[in-house]
Formats: structure tokens, C-alpha cells, sequence
């Protein structure tokens, strides 16, 4: 078992935490709803859309949560899931999500950067070693700070999901150094942070829609990208691609976001379902990105169809070293305050 009863609290917390700081002045309707007696127009729907493929963690929990809605509202609130950008591409879910157009999305931290470009402390290469650190980060004020400040943008911040690492992967050569991606165009998502992470070591960055990642590789407009190893198998991208190195570098987790005014709107009893729901949930996707992860590493390592290198700890601390560049960018940009909390520079960390 993944889920310890210290992550099933946290996973509470979070929840409780996000909603009531996400909650604070946003209205909502008291009416009692008796589910029984409502008609098939009464329903509530709400759409959510995202990106990936139904097989990775955000794609099954966005399935168990509509699900769970489903049952425990008899029907009356129905979460419609767009999954693989169906019905808005990577690019434009955001926008759509504030123009009340879909009412739930979850998009990797990275593409919150744009709205509140301090989330990207979350893309720091190496900020963060195991999925307690995000979590532990999250809980602390500098986490709640950041959830404040998608609050101002009209966003409710419901959950954070996990997916896992991320490692990086080409068709060219290994990738053992940090030298090694001199000169390799690496598809990344739309961060600022991530693409000085690159640019620093001599890569060329290029922000791409995860959509459209599988073409741009077949067409050998990049050369590699980095990723989980979920979305890299359910895109099927490391048919392209001869080297993976499992570096680890980078966490990559979303962001359950809805569009506050849609909540504001609706019973008071269906927003408690909804955060109870997500409760359950919450644990149910961090225990699922785990055992993914670990699934989807040895399927790849007994594919025999591309060949792996695992970054060393004292490599990955060369790397780690390679990186300081980026953090000082970070600093500049946005004062020490968010880094400072990371769980490696924390005063009272062991
Ligand atoms: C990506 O663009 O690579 C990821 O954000 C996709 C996702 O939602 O996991």
C-alpha cells in the first residue's frame, strides 16, 4: 500500500485547505437538494477537460471522480470527462475555463505559470526528491500563498493530483551529463523556468502542446522531451525515441482547478459532495500515480525498446550543480521567500 494514513490526512488537509482558502467571500446557494425529487433537466452537468490519455493517473481519477459524483448524486450532478484534449487542446483549456465555457480542468502546475508565474518554483530542476516534499511544500504557507494567488484569478483550486517525475528521453545519443543535451531541441511544457533549465546546459527548448508532441517527434522538428514515464507511454513517444535517462529531475503534478463563479452557483450540498468525493479521490490518484509509475518503468525496461540509463545520486548532484543558474534566475525574478521554503534549503530540514 502506497496511501499511509499520514497521506490520508494530508490528502484531507489539502482538500479542506484549498476549498476554504479558495472559498473565502465566494457565495453559494443553501437550498436543500433532495436528489429523489428532481427532473432529468434539473441536472447539474459539469465538464471537465483535460489533456492526457484515460490511462494515466489524471485520466483515471477524472473517470472514478465522475463516477463517484454519479452514483452519490443519483445522477443529478454528471461530471462529463473531454479526456486527450477532445474538446480544448492544451492551449486553450484555461481559457475556456474562464470563460465558464467548461467548469473543471487540471493542468500540469507548469501551465498555471502563465496566470501566476511564482507556481513555477514547482519546475525548479531537482526541488523536490519524493512526493511527501510536494505535499509537505503545498500544506506549508508558502503553498497556501500560492493557492491565494490563483484565487485572485477567479480560479478555485480544488485538489492536487500527482503524476510523478520527470526524465528525459531522445532519439540522438545518451544522456548521462549535463553536456549531453548541448545542441538536442527538447519539446517542453509552456514554463519559463523549464526552458531556462534547458537553455542553460545548451538545449533548445521548445514549448509544444502536449497534443501534438508524438507528430513533432516523427517529423524530427525535436529531438527529445522530457516527461512521466505515464505520458510518455500512453502517447507511446518512446516509440520515437532510442535514450531515456531516468533523472528525476523535475516534479510534475496538476492542479484540480473550477471556475469560482460556477461554484459560487451551486448548492451548498453539491459543493460538499464534491469536496467529500475529491477526498476520497485524492488519495486514490497519489496511491495510482505511484503504482503507474513503477509499472510503466518496468514495462519500459523489459520492452528492450529503448535503451535506459539511470542517473546516479552523485550524478544527479552534478546535474543539481549544473542547475544553480536557474534558481538564481528564480530569485531575481521573484525574491528568495518560495525557495527558501523548498525542503532542501529549509533551516530546520534534518
Ligand atoms: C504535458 O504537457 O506534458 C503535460 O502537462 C500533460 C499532462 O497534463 O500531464
Amino acid at each position: 500500500m502506497y496511501i499511509t494514513s499520514t497521506n490520508k490526512l494530508m490528502s484531507s488537509f489539502f482538500i479542506g485547505v484549498f476549498v476554504l482558502l479558495s472559498l473565502f467571500g465566494c457565495q453559494s446557494t443553501t437550498l436543500p437538494v433532495d436528489y429523489e425529487q428532481l427532473s432529468k433537466e434539473e441536472r447539474i452537468v459539469i465538464r471537465f477537460s483535460h489533456v492526457v490519455g484515460e490511462d494515466t493517473p489524471k485520466g483515471l481519477a477524472a473517470r472514478k471522480f465522475a463516477q463517484l459524483v454519479k452514483e452519490r448524486s443519483k445522477g443529478y450532478v454528471e461530471v462529463q470527462v473531454f479526456p486527450n484534449g477532445f474538446l480544448y487542446k492544451d492551449g486553450e483549456e484555461m481559457e475556456a475555463l474562464l470563460k465558464g465555457d467548461i467548469q473543471m480542468i487540471a493542468p500540469a502546475t507548469s501551465k498555471v505559470t502563465s496566470l501566476v508565474p511564482e507556481w513555477s518554483v514547482i519546475d525548479l530542476p531537482f526541488a523536490f526528491n519524493t512526493y511527501e516534499e510536494v505535499h509537505d511544500y503545498m500544506a506549508g504557507p508558502i503553498g497556501k500563498d500560492l493557492i491565494s494567488k490563483l484565487d485572485s484569478e477567479e480560479l478555485l483550486m480544488l485538489a492536487m493530483w500527482d503524476n510523478g517525475f520527470k526524465q528525459i528521453s531522445n532519439r540522438d545519443h545518451p544522456i548521462n551529463s549535463p553536456d549531453d543535451l548541448q545542441n538536442l531541441k527538447i519539446r517542453i511544457m509552456p514554463s519559463e523556468i523549464i526552458s531556462k533549465q534547458f537553455s542553460i546546459l545548451g538545449a533548445i527548448p521548445k514549448m509544444i502542446d502536449f497534443n501534438i508532441v508524438f507528430q513533432q517527434l516523427e517529423k524530427r522538428d525535436i529531438d527529445g522531451q522530457e516527461n512521466t514515464l505515464s505520458n510518455i507511454t500512453s502517447k507511446n513517444l518512446h516509440s520515437l525515441q532510442d535514450y531515456l535517462t531516468v533523472s528525476n529531475h523535475g516534479y510534475l503534478g496538476y492542479l484540480l482547478l473550477m471556475n469560482k463563479q460556477f461554484w459560487g452557483e451551486l448548492p451548498a450540498e453539491v459543493q460538499e459532495l464534491i469536496v467529500e468525493t475529491l477526498v476520497e479521490v485524492n488519495e486514490w490518484e497519489w496511491e495510482t500515480a505511484r503504482k503507474l509509475d513503477a509499472e510503466k518503468l518496468e514495462e519500459l525496461e523489459s520492452c528492450q525498446c529503448i535503451e535506459i540509463y539511470q542517473l546516479t545520486p552523485e550524478e544527479q548532484q552534478i546535474w543539481g550543480d549544473a542547475f544553480k543558474p536557474v534558481y538564481d534566475y528564480y530569485i531575481e525574478r521573484f525574491g528568495a521567500e518560495y525557495i527558501d521554503s523548498l525542503p532542501k534549503f529549509r533551516k530546520d530540514s534534518p
